[in-house]
């Protein structure tokens, strides 16, 4: 019912406003992402079905998160992404959530 729905939305809305209120910190700004180029989108597209949780414990090569991604459209309904979001997204993943992070000491 509209009435009901508007009223989580503008619950929801306070708990953001409060969520935000203080400004700077930005530790857990979106989700604890990284900056970067791709930030957007990773944020945007993986978040929208699952935690980032999920995506921030791998440590995948590139070609690992390329058939990662791959398996989540053929497998898991993501959309399919064009060349261009797909390249930006797999960098992002491969820098921030590559093999050198989850744990080795590569320089
Ligand atoms: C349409 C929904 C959807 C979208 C969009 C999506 N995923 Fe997923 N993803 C899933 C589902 C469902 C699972 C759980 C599959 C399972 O465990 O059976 C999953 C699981 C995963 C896993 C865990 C794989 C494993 O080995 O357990 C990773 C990593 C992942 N997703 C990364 C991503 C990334 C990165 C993106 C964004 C580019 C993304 N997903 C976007 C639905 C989605």
């Amino acid at each position: 019912m509209r009435p009901r729905l508007h009223r989580a939305a503008l619950v929801l809305g306070s708990a953001l406003a409060l969520a935000c209120g203080a400004p700077a910190a930005g530790a857990e700004e979106w989700d604890g992402l990284p900056g970067g180029a791709g930030r957007d989108e990773v944020y945007g597209i993986c978040g929208a079905c699952h935690s980032l949780m999920i995506v921030k414990q791998q440590g995948l090569s590139r070609d690992a998160w390329e058939e990662t991604l791959d398996w989540m459209v053929e497998e898991q309904g993501m959309p399919e992404l064009d060349r261009d979001t797909l390249d930006l997204v797999i960098d992002y993943l491969a820098e921030h959530y590559g093999v050198d992070k989850a744990g080795a000491a590569r320089p």
